[in-house]
């Protein structure tokens, strides 16, 4: 069962820690938190970039931002890492970049987010990634296509007017001396989470000849050899260091050409990725480590995403997410970290997730639905010293007696099958976790 054994061989980015610290944040942060109805909504409702620039650029100013509030937030909820967006779709960039005047210095805020973010992460031992988007609806030389952006619905006259005079090869060298700044301007960066590529059939959409992907990476590697990068830059016949399944969650371990490889969920706590409103369908924190526990026992890791208020706080419909989610990590945290999927021969009982760490040989029982007293897993008779309730390390008592045997209607076959006997109660935690030492 090896975790680096991935057809990423030919790159230098470090996974090692990536696939032991499994949980991160994502920060989904920019002007459209203040139309705070979805990150797409320029594209949603084809506002042009004036009136998009005249409405929030201009009045961007979140008073009440205080990254340390953010970090204390995901490393209490149990996170490693942070990913936040540097730029999204519509242009605009948190950081003070020499290549455009479309930043938040020059918003009435008049200071750089990153700068203090990364730091009041790293002040919490939380590695660093940076999300940035390949689109750019706001920038003079992209191209206006009909798939995205504020423009995509004109006629295609329109369009073809608005694009006089663009160059999406001064575009790509926009995105290239961007990357230069921020692999050279905030230390190392762990995380590279570059979104995303539409090449469609007969040219259409936009790929790596847009992004000028195999010079990218060429700059990538060169400036911070070390980082992972995501799928996304329409390279998919080269090395990649991690796949990126967003909305949806993988039925198994994510291969590619049949190779288990490194990869990374990214979902959202209800649908947006920004800030929104007036959104009411909130996942519980149950659902949301359920889908921790999933990405875990198929080998994945899980980037939970929070979309920051446009006076720059997180709002506390995800803080109460995160503050479960941390309740439940504080006990549980060892069926996750440096965990990965149990070994094949070991077949996952119903209504549950196994993970297991191969360095302490623990395999961990992740109950989704609690059991009528027993519980039945096999392939492990005869394998495991000791078993005990990960909450409170209570003992767990293992095999099952002959009189409730021959009651079982297929019986529990004890060369093959072993038994738990769980108590009546459920644990009162959001999931229960049976952790077994194996022999
Ligand atoms: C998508 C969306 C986007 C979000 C991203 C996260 O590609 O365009 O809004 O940032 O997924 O994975």
């Amino acid at each position: 069962m090896s975790q680096g054994s991935t057809s990423e061989a030919a790159s230098t980015a470090d996974s090692s820690w990536f696939v032991q610290d499994r949980f991160g944040l994502f920060i989904h942060w920019g002007l459209y938190s203040m139309g705070a109805r979805h990150e797409w909504l320029m594209h949603n409702e084809q506002i042009p970039v004036e009136t998009y620039e005249n409405r929030y650029f201009k009045r961007f100013d979140p008073d009440l931002y205080d990254p340390k509030l953010w970090a204390q937030a995901a490393g209490d909820a149990g996170m490693k890492y942070f990913v936040i967006t540097t730029k999204h779709h519509d242009g605009f960039c948190l950081w003070d970049s020499e290549h455009t005047d479309y930043k938040v210095t020059h918003t009435p805020h008049g200071k750089c987010l990153l700068t203090p973010m990364i730091q009041a992460f790293r002040e919490r031992g939380m590695r660093t990634g940076l999300y940035h988007s390949l689109l750019d609806w706001h920038h003079p030389d992209y191209v206006i296509d009909e798939f995205h952006g504020p423009y995509a619905r004109l006629p295609k006259e329109k369009r073809d007017e608005l694009n006089r005079g663009r160059d999406q090869k001064r575009y790509a060298a926009y995105l290239h001396a961007q990357t230069r700044e921020l692999l050279t301007k905030f230390g190392q960066v762990d995380v590279l989470w570059y979104d995303f590529s539409f090449k469609r059939e007969n040219n259409l959409g936009k790929g790596r000849d847009d992004w000028q992907s195999e010079e990218l990476v060429k700059l990538i590697r060169q400036l911070q050899p070390k980082v992972m990068l995501t799928d996304r830059l329409d390279l998919n016949d080269q090395p990649i260091d991690f796949k990126t399944p967003e909305q949806t969650q993988p039925r198994g371990w994510v291969t590619v050409n049949g190779q288990k490889v490194v990869w990374e969920a990214c979902q959202t706590l209800s649908d947006s990725w920004g800030y929104h409103r007036g959104e009411q369908n909130y996942r519980t924190v149950e659902q949301l480590l359920q889908t921790l526990i999933d990405c875990v026992s198929k080998g994945g890791n899980l980037l939970l995403n929070v979309g920051p208020t446009a006076r720059g706080e997180i709002d506390e419909r995800a803080l109460d997410r995160l503050s479960g989610i941390g309740r439940w990590m504080k006990r549980h945290a060892r069926s996750i970290y440096g965990c990965t999927a149990a070994p094949d021969d070991i077949q996952t009982p119903e209504h549950s997730r196994l993970t297991y760490n191969p360095t302490t040989k623990r395999l961990y029982v992740h109950l989704f639905s609690w059991p009528y007293k027993f519980m039945h897993l096999d392939g492990l008779a005869g394998r495991v010293e000791y078993a005990q309730l990960l909450n409170d390390g209570s003992e767990v008592g293992m095999g099952v007696d002959s009189w409730h045997a021959s009651h079982m209607h297929q019986g529990a076959n004890p060369s093959n099958t072993l038994s738990l006997r769980l108590p009546l109660t459920r644990p009162d935690v959001a999931v229960p976790v049976v952790e077994l030492f194996l022999k």
